[in-house]
């Protein structure tokens, strides 16, 4: 049943054209396809043509007129050889298709009264017999007829009448970049000119009333032409750009040829509805989507093992973009924190995949913080190790050599070899291996009259992960400066390369012993593995001039700390609220900077370091180990929060720019460490000031962890119960912000809210994806949270597999945990395992999760 990376084949038949016409009905969709097609020449011989198709009524199969009388099986349709002729032939199709049953959003469905498409990865094969693989590419020609206003496809618009619109995209595509869209919507428009004279019309399409949501979005779009412009000299390349907000989606967004959809979530914002981070993900994911046309749409992927070649570099560019618009210190930082709590975690459990995996079930179960987010970090560290030069003349070589290809990762690394000549075949481990390795840190030093020398040992270690019992030793760039003890910079950033097992770095000529710098602004996705004292750590916090490091050395700080607190009856001790305090009154530093050194790592991300550091986590010390290091930081601060969080107001209206962003995140967390002095006295008249959702939610949250809020919660409700974005916050925030012995009952008690509605992923998630990240209260105890969790997905599973695979992953860090924990996930393991009719994706997730 898995499928092999070794096994791949080019495709037998090569697709010149393709024209679609669909007869829109929701309950009966007709989709006539003419295919033009012929034998591909390196596949010598006659062969079957083996189409993919699933769910589809065949209603009348012709080859070059003529009609056939092949029929489908379960995944597709087989013609044979003989029914074929050896050179070109059109092959015609027409089925039918129910969008309006479609609850598992892929292919052709309705959201909403709307139709729309998600094709990727293999959604077209819902829509019509074809040949669903990457490296098939066509143009398309689309004619929909509809009884809808608005109807869209990929590409240029050609004609268009009452009842009917036709649209033909010039750029050769595979199927998962199709797209369709009809409905009653409205326009957001604007224009963009290229650098070379295209002048391009830029659509935002949303349901009626939404239309003042998207002025947002729309900047970002414009901002990511102009910078991908200039940054990677790429243009845009249709005279249209459409972007549609649907409300039911499985993921993010799709970068479907000239004509993206999102989630609602992540294009409508105005300050009353949306917060800063909400801001800041649509600007993100905006640009994200737009890069791929470059990279993922005009060069594309030759098959599914090599997703990462698109979304790793596309990840890449849309977080150099998000640094050059809102500071690349702040942006590094959340990227890191977000590997951590997600790839690392994922890397360190049963799910542990390479960036480029070999086999897989279901493609749609490797969409994962490792071929996405590592996949980035991996483009990051062979542009540190060929410099910014090499990496410009490779990415040139790159657009310029697989322009209009179907590459893979052998290809990627071929232009960085030729263009820089380097040999990548060690650096290629980064693709092929799963594990986060850890770099071992020694020190030595010899001091003497002429000065000292000072020796830097890394050694690395790379852990077994499932199915990759061993390893080789990885390339792993090491980003190092050296600090005087007067917290000078006496060696400033050089990157080491430690591609051994154990390699020694020496620094001669150093008047006294240096305090080092290690893994600057993250040079590599490892574990630092350094025994420090706190006055190093301290001291780096003060004196670092690297900002991640500096962020760094505080966050080691306060999980040496709650490590400490948490496996012993340690207290917070002074050292970490004295140092924070200092950071959070330097006037010095931007807000968003000290906002990011106040907040404490996550309580997952505790459990992840006690395990590593030999301990069986207790999610419930964890809980009370970090509120008391948060009340001691309150305490320290004390009389000084009222005026510190007074000062922090932005002037003048709403505005979501980083400045102001940064002044609110810092303001919020000093409100959340007021409120454990005044039990939310202060956060109850935010609320009821707040003059936009940044600070109405961050008031609501410190009030539901001080155990009040019902009656805010109550009126946010009777304020913004007929808006579903705004809603799915309300569900979201109870259950993040629940007692860990609540939690499951207040999920409880909201899946019988009448708007809970379970096949709205954004709303599933709100409450369902809430409860798994509520770690304390995930891990109660009493495994209600566990049965409550495995309830729903196998409840949601045959509507929707891939919604329900991918919220599985909150089971897995089953190993971490006490033997009691760990029977009581895997019960529910088991028995999601042995659910009737458990869907591929679902039956995977489970298997592997087993381990
Ligand atoms: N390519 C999309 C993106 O990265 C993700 C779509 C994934 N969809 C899926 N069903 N696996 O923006
Ligand atoms: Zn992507």
């Amino acid at each position: 049943q898995p499928i092999h990376l070794a096994d791949y084949q080019p495709f037998t038949h090569l697709v010149d054209r393709v024209d679609l016409t669909f007869r829109l009905d929701p309950k009966a969709t007709r989709v006539i396809a003419r295919l033009n097609m012929a034998p591909n020449p390196v596949r010598p011989g006659r062969h079957d043509l083996r189409l993919d198709g699933e769910g589809l009524r065949l209603i009348r199969l012709a080859v070059d007129g003529r009609p056939l009388a092949c029929q489908p099986d379960a995944t597709g349709l087989t013609i044979p050889a003989g029914d074929l002729p050896g050179g070109t032939f059109t092959l015609e199709t027409e089925v039918e298709i129910a969008p309006e049953g479609n609850t598992a959003l892929e292919g052709l469905y309705m959201s909403r009264g709307m139709y729309c498409t998600q094709c990727e990865a293999e959604g077209f094969r819902k829509i019509t017999f074809y040949p669903d693989r990457p490296d098939v590419m066509a143009p398309f020609r689309v004619r929909i007829e509809g009884d809808m206003p608005v109807l869209l496809s990929n590409g240029n618009p050609v004609a268009q009448g009452p009842g009917w619109a036709e649209w033909d995209d010039p750029w050769p595509k595979p199927s998962y970049l199709f797209a369709l869209v009809a409905g009653d919507l409205r326009a957001h428009s604007d224009r963009f000119a290229t650098r070379s004279g295209r002048d391009v019309a830029l659509n935002i399409w949303v349901r009626p009333g939404d239309e003042d949501r998207c002025a947002f979005a729309m900047g970002a779009l414009k901002r990511s032409m102009a910078w991908d412009e200039e940054t990677y000299g790429r243009e845009y390349d249709l005279d249209v750009f459409n972007i549609v907000a649907v409300d039911d989606f499985n993921m993010g967004a799709m970068e479907n040829k000239g004509l993206n959809i999102f989630n609602s979530k992540f294009v409508l914002a105005s300050p009353e509805t949306a917060t800063d981070d909400d801001f800041d993900r649509i600007e993100a994911i905006i640009a994200h989507e737009y890069f791929h046309n470059w990279t993922g749409n005009r060069i594309t992927c030759r098959d599914w093992f090599q997703l990462c070649l698109k979304e790793g570099l596309t990840v890449f560019r849309d977080q150099q973009f998000s640094g050059d618009m809102r500071g690349h210190a702040v942006k590094r930082i959340e990227d890191v924190i977000l590997l951590r709590a997600r790839q690392f975690r994922e890397d360190g459990g049963p799910l542990a995949h390479p960036v480029r995996p070999d086999s897989y079930v279901e493609i749609n179960n490797f969409y994962t913080a490792t071929v996405y987010e590592k996949g980035a970090e991996v483009i990051g560290m062979l542009k540190r190790l060929v410099g910014d030069d090499g990496y410009g003349r490779a990415l040139d070589l790159y657009f310029d050599r697989h322009d209009g290809q179907a590459a893979t990762i052998e290809d990627w690394l071929k232009v960085f070899e030729d263009a820089t000549g380097r040999d990548l075949a060690q650096f290629k481990r980064w693709y092929t291996e799963a594990g986060t390795p850890t770099v071992k840190v020694f020190e030595a030093w010899n001091g003497g009259e002429a000065g000292g020398t000072y020796t830097l040992t890394l050694a690395q270690v790379n852990p077994p992960t499932p199915g990759q019992p061993e390893k080789g030793a990885k390339v792993i760039p090491v980003a190092v400066g050296l600090l005087n003890p007067n917290g000078d910079e006496v060696v400033p950033t050089q990157v080491l390369e430690l591609t051994g097992p154990v390699q020694s770095f020496r620094f001669e000529g150093l008047g006294a012993r240096p305090v080092p710098s290690i893994l600057r602004g993250f040079s590599a996705p490892v574990i630092l593995d350094h025994d420090r004292t706190a006055e190093d750590r301290a001291f780096l916090l003060q004196h670092d001039t690297d900002p991640f490091n500096k962020w760094e050395a505080g966050r080691a700080l306060a999980k040496d700390i709650l490590v400490r607190m948490a496996a012993t009856d340690a207290g917070p001790g002074t050292r970490w609220t004295q140092a924070m305090a200092a950071v959070a009154r330097d006037g010095s530093l931007d807000p968003a900077f000290r906002a990011l050194c106040l907040r404490l790592p996550s309580e997952d991300d505790i459990a992840q370091t006690l395990h590593a550091a030999g301990h069986v986590p207790d999610p419930a010390r964890i809980h009370a180990a970090r509120r008391r290091l948060a009340l001691a930081l309150a305490e320290t601060l004390g009389a000084d929060l009222p005026g510190m969080i007074a000062a922090l107001v932005p002037p003048g209206p709403y505005s979501p720019d980083p400045e102001a962003a940064g002044r609110r995140a810092l303001g919020n967390q000093l409100l959340a460490l007021q409120t454990r002095l005044d039990g939310g006295e202060a956060a109850a008249r935010r609320f009821a000031e707040a003059g936009n959702m940044t600070d109405g939610i961050a008031a609501l949250a410190s009030l539901l962890e001080a155990g009040r809020g019902q009656a805010e919660l109550a009126a946010f409700e009777a304020r913004w119960g007929g808006d579903r974005l705004v809603m799915d916050k309300w569900f979201a925030l109870q259950v993040a912000h629940a007692a860990p012995g609540d939690a499951a009952a207040v999920a409880e008690r909201l899946v019988a809210h009448p708007a809970f509605d379970w096949k709205n992923p954004n709303r599933f998630r709100a409450v369902i994806g809430a409860l798994s990240a509520n770690h304390a209260g995930f891990h109660h105890e009493s495994g209600a949270a566990y049965r409550f969790v495995a309830d729903w997905l196998i409840r949601l599973d045959p509507a929707n597999p891939q919604t329900a695979a991918r919220m599985s992953t909150a089971f897995e860090t089953w190993p971490r945990y006490d033997a009691d924990r760990q029977g009581m996930i895997r019960d529910q393991l088991a028995r999601i395992l042995a659910s009737p009719g458990l869907s591929r994706d679902l039956g995977e997730m489970a298997a592997r999760l087993m381990g």
